[in-house]
C-alpha cells in the first residue's frame, strides 16, 4: 500500500467517493474509514488522501456528528472521532505529501464552505505537504440521508482524480 485513503462518512457518499478515488489511484491504494485508520502513518505510505463530510462550513465536530446522526435513517458510516480528531493525533517520521477531499452541498463554496480546505490547512500546520488542491465533490440536498445523494458523474470525477493523484507516486522501487 504506497496510497492511503482515509474518509469519514455519515450517509456514505464520502466513503463511495473515498473508495473511488482508490480505484482510481490502482491497486496501491487502500481506503480506510477514519475510526480504523493508523494513528502512526505507516512507512510505505508515499501519499495520504483525506476526505470527510463538510459540517459547518468545515470539518465535522461532536456536535455535528451527533447532529447527522439524528438525521439518519440508518446507522452512520462513522460513528467515532472524525478527520478532524485523527488528523491531530496523527504521528509520521516524515513529511508525507498528501490532498484533501470532501463532500458538501452543490452551490458557491463561499456560501457553503468545504471540509476540504480545512482538513488541508491542518494537515499542512502539522507538517505535512500539499500535492493537489483540495476537492470537492457535491450533493444536491440540505441535511439529513434522505437528501444526502450525490450528484450525477461525482463518483466518475473521484476515480479521475485518483488516477491525476496515482502520477504522484514515485515508480515502485525493485
Ligand atoms: C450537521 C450537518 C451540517 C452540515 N453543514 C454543511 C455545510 O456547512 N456545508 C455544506 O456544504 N454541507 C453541509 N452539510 C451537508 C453535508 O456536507 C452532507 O451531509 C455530506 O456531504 C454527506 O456526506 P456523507 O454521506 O459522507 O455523510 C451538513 C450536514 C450535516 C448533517
Amino acid at each position: 500500500m504506497r496510497a492511503l485513503v482515509v474518509y469519514e462518512s455519515m450517509y456514505g457518499n464520502t466513503e463511495r467517493i473515498a473508495v473511488a478515488i482508490a480505484e482510481g489511484l490502482g491497486p496501491d491504494a487502500v481506503a480506510v474509514e477514519v475510526g480504523a485508520a493508523p494513528r502512526d502513518l505507516p512507512p510505505e505510505v508515499d501519499l495520504l488522501v483525506v476526505g470527510g463530510p463538510t459540517h459547518g462550513h468545515g470539518m465535522s465536530q461532536p456536535a455535528t456528528r451527533e447532529n447527522a446522526s439524528a438525521h439518519a435513517d440508518r446507522p452512520v458510516v462513522s460513528p467515532g472521532e472524525g478527520i478532524r480528531e485523527w488528523i491531530a493525533g496523527l504521528r509520521a517520521d516524515r513529511a508525507v505529501r498528501f490532498t484533501a477531499f470532501d463532500t458538501r452541498i452543490k452551490g458557491p463554496k463561499l456560501l457553503w464552505g468545504s471540509a476540504a480546505e480545512s482538513a488541508a490547512k491542518a494537515l499542512s500546520a502539522r507538517g505535512f505537504q500539499q500535492a493537489a488542491p483540495p476537492a470537492s465533490f457535491l450533493v444536491g440536498g440540505p441535511l439529513g440521508s434522505p437528501y444526502d445523494r450525490l450528484v450525477a458523474g461525482e463518483l466518475d470525477r473521484a476515480r479521475e482524480l485518483g488516477r491525476s493523484l496515482a502520477a504522484l507516486l514515485p515508480a515502485p522501487s525493485r
